[in-house]
């Protein structure tokens, strides 16, 4: 077993651990076992998720005296809708939840949500503690305490901010993670590089698609957890810099909405939107066209999409796009608000974006 590599999330009576590296579960036992008094672990996962861990974990857990019982939902987004959202709630009140005990997210940033959502609603709030079994989860969904479902009005429009009491990174759970669902989790990396972390960017670079397995990779996850853990400590709402790690999100979160579900995944649609991010801010003379050339480099060479037409969807229209983007949660007054970027390691906040010069910047990058 690797040593294990540790992030604090410095939220004063809120403040939690992530682990990270292989064998993370295995050695979290002395801080796992006191979130369950009553030696029973209530934990969600998916069906795909169930088949290739739930029993390895429970055993894991039941190493440390703790008794699963599982909650097993159907695998991706549509189980992160209000129906999903009663099926769990429901679930832990049949297992007759106390506030004293925490309840387990075993799977990826759609479990974490799910998860997180319902033990923030369940009893008016009972902890949760995330184990991410994907490389977008383990970066980015799993920390920071954004929990939440889609509706019909747009991805993670209803949700609650509620921190997980620990955080489980164990790179032994990647193992089996198919190649794309490990590209796509690599965006959330590069992003924490490119908003702050010039340097990091370097590094990743350098590193190309080695740094997506082994010690690299928990390095790498560890470095993005803890650019994330600073700006979720300044800001954990979301009233200023953690908009930030928004970066591609804005374009991402078109492209899903746009996209029919399950086709194109969350990372995928984020490396795209950082790509437009830069070639945006290139276009407006805000930064250079060689940083944007460069970033898109990087992320072909890890095999994800620079441009909205090498999506898994290709059939985009730039109105539908900007309509979607109108309605994102970051907006004021009215105005669209972008991440865009002055080069790499400087993304800034731009809270009113001129529509009429980003519609016609869509049409031509979809054209
Ligand atoms: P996901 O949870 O849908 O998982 C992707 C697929 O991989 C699923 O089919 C799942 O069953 C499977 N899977 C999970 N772990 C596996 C493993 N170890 N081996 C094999 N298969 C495995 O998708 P995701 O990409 O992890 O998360 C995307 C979701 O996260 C989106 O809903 C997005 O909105 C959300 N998100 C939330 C935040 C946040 O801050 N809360 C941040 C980023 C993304
Ligand atoms: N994934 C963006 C955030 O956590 O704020």
């Amino acid at each position: 077993m690797s040593e294990v590599l540790r992030v604090n999330v410095g939220l004063g009576e809120r403040a939690y651990d992530v682990l990270v590296g292989a064998g993370a579960l295995a050695a979290a036992g002395p801080e796992l076992v006191p979130h369950f008094p009553r030696g029973r672990a209530i934990l969600v996962t998916d069906r795909h998720v169930a088949a290739l861990h739930l029993e390895a974990v429970s055993d894991t857990l039941a190493a440390q005296g703790l008794r699963v019982d599982p909650v097993i939902v159907e695998p991706g987004e549509t189980s992160k809708s209000w129906t999903g959202l009663a099926g769990v709630v429901d679930a832990l009140l049949d297992r007759n939840v106390e506030r004293s005990e925490a309840v387990i997210a075993l799977g990826g940033g759609v479990i974490g949500d799910l998860t997180g959502f319902a033990a923030a609603v369940t009893k008016r709030g009972v902890d949760f503690i995330q184990i991410p079994t994907t490389l977008l989860a383990q970066v980015d969904s799993s920390v920071g305490g954004k929990t939440g479902i889609n509706t019909t009005h747009g991805k993670n429009f209803a949700g609650a901010f509620h921190q997980p009491r620990l955080v489980i990174a164990d790179r032994d759970l990647l193992a089996t993670l198919p190649d794309r669902e490990r590209r796509a989790g690599y965006a959330e990396i590069v992003k924490a590089a490119l908003i702050g972390d010039a340097a990091m960017f370097d590094r990743l670079e350098a590193a190309g698609a080695d740094v997506l397995d082994g010690r690299e990779l928990d390095t790498a996850v560890a470095a993005a957890i803890a650019f994330k853990a600073r700006i979720v400590a300044e800001d954990e709402r979301e009233g200023g810099v953690r908009a930030l790690l928004n970066l591609g999100h804005t374009f991402g979160h078109a492209f899903e909405g746009d996209a029919p579900k399950d086709v194109i995944r969350h990372g995928e649609a984020v490396a795209a939107g950082i790509a437009l991010a830069f070639a945006y801010s290139a276009h407006r003379g805000d930064c250079s066209a060689i940083d944007a050339a460069r970033v898109a480099a990087h992320l072909r060479a890890i095999g994800l999409p620079a441009t909205p037409n090498e999506l898994a969807h290709t059939d985009w229209n730039a109105a539908s796009l900007v309509a979607r983007m109108r309605d994102d949660k970051k907006n004021r007054d009215g105005r669209i608000t972008l991440i865009l970027t002055r080069g790499i390691g400087a993304a800034f906040i731009d809270a009113a974006a001129d529509e009429a010069d980003l519609l016609a910047f869509m049409e031509t990058q979809l054209s």
